[in-house]
């Protein structure tokens, strides 16, 4: 069957593609026959309950410099498509909601990956508040005498932005840290929103798990290793992605997680996990996916159910099919 796969993200000119995830499902999506359409967020419309974007089709090659084509812009009706990737970089503000309410009105009909409803309801590091056993010991508050307390009993956490992404705005505070109060300060001047403070876990220096699970299941894994002299793992601030393997824990994780993640429509997901812990369930436009493909050579028979055919109930219409990575 011959699907029809719109791809809502940034400007296609604007992707790494040798890091990108988008870009290794649109290649799939191609390879597979798929008819694939792009847009950008602001090309999405509603009117008279109808979702239409400004779209053009799309072709992909894995060539620096000349990676895409795109044919000329049409209005197209969202609703007319198989599927939706809502694959668009945070920051999880207000214009990135609002597109999640308006896919609301073609979901499930057309399916779109993720949910678009459970998107909004499971902001990346605090969808995890909802499991058990699962995060290390992690206060969510505004309140600065709150984090103080959290600090001293601790000894070494790490400061975050609730909303951030990337690694930015990470901090680790060490004892003795004498910058205490003025990073709290200059957090609470940039931002109104709590910050969210965890025990610092030295584990970290073995690396940062990005599993991906599709459907609620593991389907790949790589570690990524701060540079030395930095305390964050994030590829973008120079994580060295790694080949791993799946330990008993992160199993266990994935089976406290997995079944929530299923029945909410968070088919494509990626969380992280440092030592025996889950610290974020990524759930808004993952990444990961190259070099978890990369690695996956050794494990072919893992699959992808991202696309699959409209009017079919959400389990089965995931067809499990090899994740073809020859070639790639
Ligand atoms: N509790 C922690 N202990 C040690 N290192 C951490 C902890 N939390 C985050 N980090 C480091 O900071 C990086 C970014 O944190 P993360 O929570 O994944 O936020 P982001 O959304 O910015 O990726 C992680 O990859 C890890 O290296
Ligand atoms: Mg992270």
């Amino acid at each position: 069957m011959k699907l029809k796969v719109a791809i809502q993200m940034d400007h296609v000119s604007t992707i790494d593609i040798d890091g990108d995830s988008t870009f290794v499902l649109g290649l799939e999506a191609q390879r597979r026959g798929y008819d694939v359409w792009h847009y950008t967020p602001p090309d999405l419309s509603f009117r008279d309950r109808k979702v239409t974007a400004r779209a053009q089709p799309m072709t992909l090659r894995r060539e620096k410099g000349n990676h895409f084509t795109l044919g000329a812009a049409e209005t197209v009706d969202l609703s007319a498509m198989d599927v939706v990737l809502l694959r668009q970089d945070p920051p999880f503000d207000m214009s990135y909601i609002t597109t999640t309410h308006i896919l609301e009105h073609i979901h499930p009909t057309t399916l779109v990956v993720n949910d678009p409803a459970s998107v909004r309801n499971a902001p990346e590091k605090l969808f995890v508040t909802h499991f058990d056993n699962v995060m290390p010991p992690t206060l969510i508050s505004a309140d600065a005498r709150a984090i103080r307390e959290f600090w001293k009993e601790h000894k070494e956490i790490i400061l975050k932005p609730l909303f951030g992404n990337g690694g930015s705005g990470v901090f680790r505070v060490r004892s003795d840290d004498e910058n205490f109060n003025s990073l709290l300060e200059m957090f609470s001047q940039r931002s109104r929103e709590p910050l969210i403070a965890q025990r610092y876990l030295p584990e970290v220096r073995q690396g940062d798990k990005r599993i991906i699970l599709i459907d609620g299941k593991p389907a790949g894994v790589i570690n990524r290793v701060p540079a030395e002299g930095e305390a964050r793992s994030n590829m973008h601030v120079g994580g060295k992605a790694l080949k791993e393997t799946l330990t008993r824990r992160d199993r266990e994780l994935c089976e406290i997680i997995g079944p929530a993640l299923a029945e909410r429509g968070l088919i494509f997901v990626g969380i992280d996990v440092i030592g025996d812990w889950l610290t974020e369930i990524n759930v808004t436009s993952p990444s990961g996916l190259p070099p978890t493909c990369m690695l996956l050579r050794a494990s072919p028979a893992a699959g992808t159910r991202l696309m699959a055919p409209a009017n079919s109930p959400s389990t089965s219409m995931m067809r499990l099919s090899p994740w073809r990575t020859s070639g790639r």
